[in-house]
């Protein structure tokens, strides 16, 4: 029996052992467990999942992943909401969902200019803080979590979405307090705290050319200096409209040609249509206004844009395969459609499908085609 399975059932009660016996033996393989010898499939897991955990033996993301990123609990909103106060009743949560699972936690995320509260950036009489101070206070927030977490914390976004389009590095609170060597403080302080601990520069929109060059010679200069980093996450917030395998593909291939690893950290593929057919990414400040126009598939996705959805993660998945020497892992951005962000960005409220689970858990064509692509 499959280890994860004899994990599951060991935390049911007996009496409901012989009910589960037959899920057991019926099992299908998980999209994780077919693919465990190419690189890790994981998935996010939100808030709700975590402050009221679902049955394991019900829960999907158990059943079918074997990494978790926290979707937002991990963020120095939730994690560290005031100076003086830390709260770790979600993300102690995810660590324990996550052994009883038998699945690696990946930390998300360490430095970020969202999801940041704004005292983070002043002092007590709400003046911007140095400096000197900002850094403390940078080494005092990655000590404890990451400390915290040493050892059970398999690697970390450490620094997420630090560069813009261009691939210069965005005007951030960090920048425009500390300097352009926040990044090498905060990899160097993430190194200290858990020696053991993967560290990733994460970002969305890697499959532009500029952007790509920009991560990469960032993650060199971090490495000239002595600094760790073990992988470039490439969120992988797509569409069906965009972008090309080709386009993905030449900045994976730019990537390992420089000598690092890749993790696809946050993915999922919109079918909706938008006003502006050059948008893309996953600037969580970009809006736009609600109009039936934009939500075409409310009662559901019809066959034609099922199996375009299907064919597209064939694609990306045909292309994580070609490149599985340097892809470590493979995480969606949420398990079922009904829980994905893409429901709510950068339109609010609309029924998306990105994902390859449907909204009552039911693998899609997407997922059938995944399958075929390993096998
Ligand atoms: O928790 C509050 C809730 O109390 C309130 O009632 C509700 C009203 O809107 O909002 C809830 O907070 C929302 C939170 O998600 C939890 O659902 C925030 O408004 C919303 O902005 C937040 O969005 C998250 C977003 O990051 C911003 O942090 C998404 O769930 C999450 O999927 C998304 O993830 C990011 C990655 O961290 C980095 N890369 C891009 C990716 C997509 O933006």
């Amino acid at each position: 029996m499959n280890i994860r399975i004899i994990k599951v059932l060991s935390l049911l009660p007996s009496s409901l052992l012989l009910a589960t016996s037959s899920f057991a033996a019926t099992a299908p393989t998980s999209i994780a467990k077919l693919y465990e010898e190419s690189f890790l499939v994981g998935t996010a897991i939100k808030s709700g999942d975590l402050k009221n955990p679902p049955a394991l033996s019900s829960s999907l993301s158990c059943r079918e992943f074997n990494a978790f990123t926290a979707e937002n609990a991990m963020k120095w909103e939730h994690i560290h909401p005031k100076p003086d106060a830390y709260d770790f009743s979600m993300s102690d949560q995810l660590i324990k969902m996550a052994e009883q699972c038998d699945a690696k936690v990946i930390g998300h995320t360490l430095v970020w200019h969202q999801q940041t509260p704004a005292w983070v950036f002043q002092d007590s009489q709400g003046n911007t803080l140095g400096r000197d101070a900002l850094l403390a206070r940078l080494k005092g927030h990655i000590e404890t979590v990451v400390g915290r977490y040493k050892g059970k914390v398999y690697g970390w976004d450490v620094v997420n979405e630090a560069l813009d389009e261009e691939g210069n590095l965005r005007d951030s609170p960090w920048r425009k307090i500390i300097g352009d060597d926040y990044l090498i403080h905060a990899f160097r302080y993430a190194k200290a705290a858990d020696p053991t601990a993967q560290l990733y520069y994460n970002d969305f929109n890697l499959y532009k050319k500029e952007k790509v060059a920009g991560a990469i010679k960032l993650v060199e200069q971090l490495r000239n200096v002595g600094e760790r980093v073990d992988a470039i996450g490439m969120q992988g917030h797509y569409s069906l409209f965009y972008p090309s395998l080709s386009e993905i593909e030449q900045s994976m291939q730019a990537i390992i040609d420089a000598g690092i690893d890749i993790a696809i950290t946050e993915l999922d593929v919109s079918v909706l249509p938008l006003p502006d057919d050059a948008f893309s990414g996953a600037e969580i400040t970009q809006s736009f206004a609600a109009h039936p126009v934009y939500d075409p598939y409310t009662t559901g996705l019809p066959e034609q844009q099922q199996r375009q959805l299907a064919e597209t993660y064939q694609g990306l998945f045909g292309l994580f395969l070609k490149y599985a020497g340097n892809v470590n892992r493979v995480t969606f951005w949420g398990s079922s459609d009904a829980d994905s962000w893409r429901n709510n960005w950068p339109i609010r409220g609309r029924t998306d499908y990105p994902l390859i689970f449907d909204r009552a858990g039911q693998p899609k064509l997407a997922h059938q085609y995944i399958t075929q692509a390993i096998n």
